[in-house]
């Protein structure tokens, strides 16, 4: 499967060009489809991805680690504090010595204004691929996923189609905003309108909203902020709505938590989506804080398509790995 790809990191959202991400999603489905054959696709026989965690994963760990074995090869589960990493190991002396041992090195890492830069510095001393399982900034196999959902559900050409990116009230800890900035970079060049919704001390990072404004503006596409739920929802296509931290204010955790408790409000109930299109769906990438974030009876009901975008981390994560590693 020798393609433009191989060799290449994917650590924001744009690091490949839409044609390219054309072609990842195009791969995606024909392994799924392969998949659920069961026609065997051992696209990397033998390759071995290293799957660095500093933070916990159920999503991440499991679609990844399923995704190698799928594909003839191997993903070898590496955790920050068991290892040495956590108190010695450099960045350059981690992407240069894995990058002998593996094929491909993932990582997750969201400690604010750390992870980013620590996958970037693996990735310059790095032989092979860096694959992003989740930064402060940016959440792309996630948003990838994401994509393939909201085609499966309303089409290729989302042109006209409203997507609310919404924050919701959680009350566990503050979450990172890598899947909102995701989205906002991403969903544009697929032709979708984008709609922010946030509280006023929730935004995201400005050059990532620049970024957004002008992504939307290059594909002739919709781009709005607004501070409340109920006008964003309503005659939405899509309500994607999930907490994130009020972290541009403050990464302090029990000031952010008196910030949350604030919006309790911010929860997507059938009243939210009563507002947008009969047919809209709804989604979040998970876990979420139930009855909290969102009413059981949306999150397991029938417009929510979480599970689909769940399943489909698989499907999109295998292509980026057989595009980028595969010989
Ligand atoms: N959505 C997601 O990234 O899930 P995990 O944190 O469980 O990997």
């Amino acid at each position: 499967m020798a393609s433009e790809l191989k060799g290449r990191d994917f650590i924001g959202d744009l690091d490949f060009s839409k044609a390219e991400m054309d072609l990842i999603l195009d791969t995606a489905w024909d392994l799924k489809k392969k998949q659920a054959n069961r026609e065997p696709h051992p696209i990397l026989r033998d390759q071995v991805l290293a799957m660095l965690f500093f933070f916990s994963s159920t999503r991440t760990r499991g679609s990844f680690e399923a995704g190698m074995a799928q594909l003839g090869g191997h993903a070898a589960f590496i955790e920050s504090r068991t290892t040495q990493i956590s108190h010695g190991d450099t960045e350059r002396e981690l992407g240069a010595i894995y990058g002998r041992y593996f094929d491909g090195i993932a990582i997750r890492h969201v400690d604010w204004g750390v992870g980013n830069r620590y996958l970037n510095l693996v990735a310059e001393a790095s032989r092979v691929p860096v694959l992003n399982m989740q930064c402060e900034i940016y959440h792309p196999h996630q948003c990838l996923a994401d994509v393939m959902t909201i085609i499966e559900h309303k089409g290729r050409d989302l042109k006209g189609k409203k997507i609310v990116v919404s924050w919701a009230y959680a009350s566990s800890y503050l979450k990172p905003i890598s899947v909102p900035q995701s989205l906002i970079l991403q969903l544009p060049r697929f032709g979708a309108d984008v709609v922010l919704a946030h509280p006023p001390e929730f935004p995201l990072m400005d050059d990532i909203v620049g970024e957004a404004r002008d992504q939307a503006k290059q594909h002739g596409t919709g781009f709005e902020i607004v501070h409340d739920m109920d006008e964003a929802c309503r005659d939405a296509d899509v309500v994607y709505a999930k907490s994130w931290g009020p972290l541009l204010t403050t990464t302090d955790p029990e000031e952010g938590k008196k910030l949350q408790d604030k919006y309790q409000d911010w929860i997507t109930d059938d009243a939210k989506m009563a507002l947008a299109h009969e047919d809209a769906i709804y989604m979040h990438p998970l876990p979420a804080d139930r009855d909290i974030e969102v009413t059981n009876a949306v999150l397991d009901g029938p417009q929510s398509v979480v599970i689909d975008q769940a399943e489909n981390r698989l499907h999109g994560q295998k292509a980026v790995m057989a595009l980028t590693m595969a010989d």
